[in-house]
């Protein structure tokens, strides 16, 4: 599965725009989903199956004055997908395009002019609604779902039986459950320890942290970011540890407030061995395995 959300949406004037300006944002929004899906073709096609969703943008219905370069790569994106649909669904591989309306997230309101987001553009997008960071999310889910709600053609329906016939295991979704060693993720979407050095100056878990795990509680699985099991595995400024009592209350209640939003999250211990400085142990040198 690929999906595709590259968004570099500069707001730049027509009679200030360069060729370079204008290529640049061709590259990222464009070329770089043809090169992404050049990319995961083989892998696709190997398994016969495959779902390739790209953010599109209602902008292009419309035009924007100040972008250009922005609205003709978004329009670019939706030839490359139903032509590449042409191709790969020979092979089993659906390709689709979501094409929601300007999205207000806090980075757009920094960044775009109020006069930009209008508050209600309902009316010219395709899922009638304004919006929302859900709903983008469902649409971009149900379009990468193994089984999409159509009715299968000759082709599908010998593929199917091609694959019961080699006795295949059915592909898992990433919204299928999972196993772990008895303990029971819904999805298969794990997050990655992530060090954000958002700790205290002493290396107390805070607030902020507690914030940003149980904002990504709905993931299958949290790793947390390192944290140092001894004041001699501290390699990082504001890096939490889990040593001291006032540490460990602070995990309890960050952890606590992940479980109430229906998390499971897991601590990644480290000990920073030797790639830490004398300065953040008093003067005394960090130990080791290696010399
Ligand atoms: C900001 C940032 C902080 C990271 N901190 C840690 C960490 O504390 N512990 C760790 O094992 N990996 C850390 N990583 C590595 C990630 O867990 C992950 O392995 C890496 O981003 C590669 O995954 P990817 O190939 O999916 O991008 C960090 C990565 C990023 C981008």
């Amino acid at each position: 599965m690929l999906i595709n959300v590259a968004g570099y949406f500069p707001i730049q004037s027509y009679d200030e725009m360069t060729a370079a300006d204008f290529r640049k944002v061709v590259d990222i929004n464009l070329t770089g989903t043809f090169l992404m899906t050049e990319a995961v073709t083989p892998l696709l096609r190997g398994r016969g199956w495959g779902r390739i969703v790209t953010m599109g943008s209602a902008s292009v219905f419309g035009g924007v004055a100040d972008q250009v370069h922005y609205v003709a790569a978004k329009a670019g994106i939706f030839g490359l997908s139903r032509s590449l649909a042409r191709v790969l669904g020979r092979d089993g591989i659906t390709v689709n395009v979501v094409t929601p309306d300007l999205t207000v997230t806090p980075a757009v309101k920094a960044k775009m002019p109020a006069e930009i987001i209008e508050p209600d553009q309902a009316p010219r997008v395709p899922a009638r609604r304004a919006g929302r960071r859900p709903h983008r999310c469902g649409l971009l889910s149900r379009l990468a779902r193994r089984r999409l709600h159509h009715r299968p053609d000759r082709q599908c329906r010998r593929r199917k039986a091609h694959a019961m016939s080699n006795k295949e295991a059915p592909i898992p979704d990433l919204f299928d459950g999972y196993d772990l060693h008895g303990l029971a993720l819904p999805n298969r979407v794990a997050m990655s320890a992530m060090t954000r050095t958002r700790a205290t100056e002493v290396d107390v878990p805070t607030a902020l942290m507690r914030d940003y795990y149980v904002q990504r509680a709905s993931a299958g699985l949290i790793v947390t970011e390192c944290t140092q099991v001894s004041d001699q595995g501290h390699g990082i400024i504001r890096c939490p540890g889990i040593h001291r009592d006032d540490q460990v209350a602070g995990w309890r209640e960050l952890t606590d407030a992940v479980h109430a939003a229906g998390g499971r999250i897991y601590s990644q211990i480290w000990h920073c061995g030797r790639v830490g400085h004398p300065d953040m142990r008093g003067g005394e040198l960090p130990v080791g395995p290696s010399p």
